[in-house]
């Protein structure tokens, strides 16, 4: 009796486990993924969530400015997405007079929003499955290269002759490794306004030592607002556009979430890679993953101490910082996720069941094929990957010869282009060299070159750099070159055509910047690509395989910046023995945090007024106010600032980040450990309200109880 209980019981946890994970395309939800939200909590149908014939959550979605994802949240268009999503465009609005980073934005009246000139926001108004028109004639090809071919002849006719309005935009992209294909109509709109934000000691509470780790306590949202012409149409900014009308808009619940309370997150997840071989994982967890750590180590530790001990480099390398680090601490997070959750050994176990299916068909080789291929790249993908994280991302100085290296290039197009291209590059150069301290990047430029003369392989690094006197060219370039400061970069780039050429090839930083962007476009990219391109169609066999023969089994397509849908549930997790994090952290936590004047973790005077007098408005629940959940959504970068839905349709949450435990999901999804953190709604309704008094954006939602039915 006792073992059929344990059984079912494992039975039961499996189940409950395995239906969740996975990033689905709203029009594959229809069956079975339905079924699989009921049993999760859900009241919400296929058709509620995606439909083209009538409005569904999906018309209140929106991909934010080609990266982030944001959500409408009334019917004057209100937008909500992350502070850290709309970051550049809260900066890009602030001056020592008034420092909207710092003391917040709220527009108090509709004619206060503020224009964004580049920024932009795309609707999906429909999704179509045209695989079979898309992989049409296919089977004839002889060659990987004339089966791309085809595709990418297809592809164009499809695009041509789709369906559409004149103001809406086609595109076509693969899913399931090249084995569906799907169209998308989409919608751009331009004039998109700023109109509020808290201070980063809210939206951004807890910084860099918090990123990616729970328990969390960030008020990480902004507040945009799209506007249409008279026509309600896709305009550029003009000063008469309206607040455009959504076909839908979030109804925002105020009665918060609970533990096993059902959650639905709903954006453009950007990329995931779930289906490789275990060989391919074990090289990104032993080789690739560890050398592009290491660089960003190097380089972070320098930068740091130099802020610490300046205050205008601090100012000026806060933000960079802060997205080196990002992806530093993720990458470590998913190293130790993957080992910990032994995701290689399991990879493996399938790929053993994977060979008993297949013997003695055409697929029997697929692994062994990965076995080669896999062995072949990974010295030029770890070359690619020193590359950029040393000469593109980390070296400064670098980076700037990379991209006068491209100038270069364009040389062959004549004066013409060449000057245009000049000018765009000149503009650029004004805003990095406003934040550039040659003395920071002095001593990365040494740190990490250091590094890569010891550790790129051989064939891979440039002759001329093999014997470098490194000591003695650091000093000469950052004494000498005209690369360091924006005036002399903007000599060197003054003159025509020819003169700028050859003042270019005098310059010490060129001198060795240029090999270096040489044997990038003339061995690495080719070497890699030529194996990629192998990798590609054995992964396209690879994935087919799996689908036919463990029917069973559920396979979601990997992110690929398409609007998608995650369920899962509130849920805490236990991150190391004897330890449980629950799922709620509540503004107690950060007063517990707060450390007076610190750039992390400093609390603004009036939320330590409003927590002292337990000043919560209808926000709080039994004197308290939570601020951050966790749940089990499979989401990843892309994700930031999609809304989280409740079993009824209305907003709850906004998703920003994952727990460092589980940021292996981009490989490995595991409901046990991997967990997506949320702002509350009602927090960023209680500063909204309480804290910056702007009630006119209150006024404009629909607030309900979670539990109406919408
Ligand atoms: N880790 C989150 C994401 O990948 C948040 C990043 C912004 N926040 C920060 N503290 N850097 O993008
Ligand atoms: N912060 C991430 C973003 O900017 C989302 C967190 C994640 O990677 O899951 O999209």
């Amino acid at each position: 009796m006792r073992n059929i209980l344990k059984i079912s019981l494992f039975f039961l946890t499996f189940n409950f486990f395995a239906q969740q994970g996975g990033m689905w395309l709203p029009s594959q939800l229809k069956g079975a993924r339905e079924q699989e939200m009921k049993k999760l909590g859900s009241n919400l149908s296929a058709s509620a969530i995606y439909a083209i014939d009538k409005p569904s959550l999906k018309d209140a979605i929106v991909h934010f400015n080609g990266g982030c994802t944001a959500e409408i949240i009334s019917k004057k268009a209100l937008l909500l997405t992350n502070h850290h999503c709309g970051y550049g465009a809260i900066q890009s609005h602030s001056t020592t007079e008034h420092d909207y980073l710092q003391d917040g934005f709220w527009a108090y009246k509709q004619k206060e929003e503020l224009p964004n000139p580049d920024m932009f926001v795309t609707f999906i108004k429909r999704i179509d499955d045209v695989t079979i028109a898309v992989l049409n004639g296919t089977s004839d090809a002889k060659s990987v290269k004339e089966n791309q071919d085809i595709i990418s002849q297809n592809i164009n006719k499809i695009v041509q002759n789709a369906k559409k309005e004149v103001w809406q935009e086609v595109k076509v992209k693969s899913f399931y490794k090249g084995n569906q294909y799907f169209l998308f109509i989409t919608e751009k709109y331009e004039d998109i306004r700023l109109v509020g934000a808290p201070p980063s000691a809210i939206g951004k509470f807890g910084a860099d030592t918090d990123n990616w780790m729970w328990p969390r306590h960030s008020g990480d949202f902004s507040l945009f607002r799209i506007y249409a012409d008279k026509n309600n149409r896709p305009a550029k900014y003009n000063k008469k556009n309206k607040p455009y009308k959504p076909n839908y808009y979030l109804p925002v619940a105020t009665d918060g979430v609970e533990e096993g309370d059902f959650t639905l997150v709903f954006g453009f997840p950007g990329r995931t890679n779930e289906y490789l071989p275990a060989v391919a994982l074990e090289q990104i967890v032993h080789k690739l993953n560890p050398a592009k750590i290491a660089i960003r180590d190097k380089a972070l530790k320098i930068v740091d101490k130099k802020m610490r001990s300046d205050k205008e480099i601090k100012i000026k390398y806060a933000s960079k910082f802060a997205s080196i680090a990002n992806y530093w601490k993720k990458w470590i997070g998913e190293n130790q996720g993957i080992e910990k959750s032994n995701a290689i050994a399991k990879k493996r176990d399938l790929e053993q069941k994977f060979l008993q299916k297949v013997k003695g068909t055409e697929n029997e080789n697929l692994l062994n094929q990965f076995n080669s291929l896999y062995h072949k790249i990974e010295e030029v993908a770890l070359a690619r990957d020193i590359w950029i994280e040393t000469v593109y991302r980390n070296v400064e100085l670098l980076n700037a010869t990379f991209k006068l290296y491209q100038l270069e290039n364009t040389s062959r197009k004549g004066e013409k282009t060449f000057n245009k291209k000049r000018d765009a590059l000149l503009k650029q150069f004004k805003g990095f060299y406003k934040n550039y301290d040659a003395n920071v990047d002095k001593e990365v430029f040494k740190a990490l070159m250091k590094m890569y003369l010891a550790n790129n392989p051989k064939k891979y690094t440039p002759k001329q750099l093999l014997n470098l006197d490194l000591d003695k060219i650091t000093d000469e370039i950052y004494a000498n070159s005209a690369l360091i400061n924006y005036d002399k970069a903007k000599q060197l780039l003054t003159g025509n055509m020819q003169e700028v050429l050859d003042k270019l090839q005098r310059d010490s930083a060129y001198k060795i910047g240029k090999p270096l962007a040489e044997i990038f476009y003339t061995k690495i990219n080719p070497d890699y690509f030529k194996f990629q391109s192998q990798i590609a169609s054995i992964q396209k066999k690879y994935m087919k395989a799996l689908m036919d023969n463990f029917k069973e089994e559920r396979f979601f397509p990997d992110a690929n910046s398409t609007l998608r849908v995650t369920f899962g549930q509130v849920k805490g997790y236990a991150p190391k023995d004897a330890v449980y994090y629950r799922p709620i952290s509540h503004v107690k936590g950060i007063i517990e945090k707060y450390v007076p004047g610190d750039y992390e973790f400093d609390v603004p005077q009036k939320l330590i007024d409003l927590y002292e007098k337990k000043d919560f408005g209808p926000y709080g629940k039994n004197g308290k106010m939570p601020v951050n959940f966790l749940g089990t959504n499979h989401t990843t970068g892309g994700n930031s600032g999609s809304p989280v839905i409740d079993a009824n349709g209305n907003l709850i949450g906004l998703n920003f980040d994952r727990v460092w435990e589980g940021t292996m999901s981009d490989y490995n999804y595991d409901a046990e450990i991997c967990r997506n953190i949320m702002v509350d709604v009602r927090y960023i309704l209680f500063i909204i309200d309480k804290y910056a008094g702007a009630k006119r954006l209150i006024k404009e939602m629909d607030l309900v109880k979670a539990k109406d039915k919408k």
